[in-house]
């Protein structure tokens, strides 16, 4: 079975709410086991064949653990080539960290990326929230499709 892993940062809720319907699209399709978590250690990239990033913008930037993630990722050599990558998050008025972090899994990473991220401004309301569920339901299927 595939795995996808759902990694978020959220200091007060609201990508962690978007990362929760994100999971749950993803789990729905049934063909990938699911792991939503805050935190991994770069190694732990290699086990997933789906990377889903759920990133606020703070300051203009992306968090600084995932930072902290690819800067590991690079220093240890890891090849992700090839794996599935995706990025969403909240925002208030630029939200730019999803965008970041897809350049940095296609330009650095050599990831396949779904584009373009999906961005909600501050507390997703319902409609937004099935826009989670459908983007980690299309993660899932592309990995159901791919050779
Ligand atoms: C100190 C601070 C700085 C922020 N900087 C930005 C920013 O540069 N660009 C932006 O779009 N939103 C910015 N925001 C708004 C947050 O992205 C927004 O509140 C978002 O919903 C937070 O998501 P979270 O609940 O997952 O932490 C900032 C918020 C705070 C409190």
């Amino acid at each position: 079975m595939s795995k996808i892993l759902v990694l978020y940062y959220s200091r007060s809720g609201n990508t962690e709410k978007m990362a929760r319907a994100v999971a749950e699209g993803a789990k729905n399709a049934g063909n990938a086991e699911v792991e939503l978590s805050y935190h991994v250690d770069a190694e732990d990239l290699a086990n997933f064949d789906a990377v889903l990033l759920g990133a606020p913008t703070y300051h203009h930037d992306i968090p600084m653990d995932m930072k902290r993630l690819f800067e590991e990722a690079a220093a240890k050599g890891m090849n992700l080539k090839g794996k599935i990558g995706a990025a969403f998050g909240s925002y208030g008025w630029s939200g730019e960290a999803p965008k970041l972090l897809l350049e940095i899994m296609k330009n650095k990473f050599e990831m396949q990326v779904i584009e373009p991220p999906l961005l909600v401004k501050y507390a997703p309301d319902e409609k937004a929230l099935s826009l989670c569920r459908e983007l980690g339901r299309q993660v899932a299927t592309t990995l159901m499709h791919k050779v």
